[in-house]
């Protein structure tokens, strides 16, 4: 259990640094939640900062999804004797990162949505094959064929529990990691529901 606890610690630290923001502030002198959707993520840095500027938010948030997924993998080799199984520990990474990035304690607990972190650690915790469904089977389709990111967002977190009782059913802490981390994506959109419900979300390339 303590392993666990480490790796979800490790993690969540990880995942709460708010690449969003420090690249706006750093490079564009400007706060990202100032601008858009006041969202940190990818889409608003694209949205506001151009770009290169989304470019690099992706890729720093993806990556620290990528680096929890490998704290939680070096960390199977201390589990022994426990109960908790090797997938249940990448699930607690994923959760831990995805987690840490939407309720960042440097953000006063209020930072992203949560997409690109999670996808980056489902890369290493479900390995390419899988975590390609999320990102181009659903995501980047939903995406293309709706225009909206937020459309694309909600339906790959809404289906990766789904997908996880397709990889993992009988390991039920491995299942509920990913039932957790799908859910509290899907709850940090629920101002982009809103607006798709009422109609006036913003679609890909729009720059409000
Ligand atoms: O994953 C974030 C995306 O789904 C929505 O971003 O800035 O339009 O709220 P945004």
């Amino acid at each position: 259990a303590l392993v666990a606890l480490g790796v979800f610690v490790a993690a969540f630290l990880l995942g709460s640094i708010p690449w969003g923001l420090i690249i706006s502030k750093v490079f564009y002198h400007t706060d990202i939640r100032e601008h858009g959707s006041g969202n940190i993520g990818t889409t608003n840095a694209m949205r506001t900062m151009g770009k290169k500027g989304g470019a690099a938010v992706f890729l720093l948030d993806f990556g620290k999804g990528i680096a929890s997924g490998f704290i939680g993998m070096g960390a199977t080799s201390f589990l022994t004797g426990s109960f908790v199984s090797y997938e249940t520990l990448l699930g607690i990474a994923t959760m831990g990162c995805t987690l840490g990035h939407i309720f960042s304690p440097w953000l006063g607990f209020h930072g992203g949505k949560g997409i690109a972190v999670a996808i980056g650690a489902l890369f290493v915790c479900w390995g390419p094959a899988a975590a390609c469904i999320e990102l181009f089977g659903i995501f980047a389709v939903l995406v293309a064929l709706t225009r909206y990111v937020s459309v694309g967002s909600i339906a790959s977190a809404a289906l990766c529990p789904v997908i996880a009782c397709f990889l993992f059913w009988g390991d039920w802490g491995a299942i509920a990691c990913y039932f957790v981390t799908g859910m509290t994506v899907v709850w940090a959109h629920r101002g982009n529901i809103e607006r798709l419900r009422a109609g006036n979300e913003r679609r890909v390339g729009s720059k409000k």
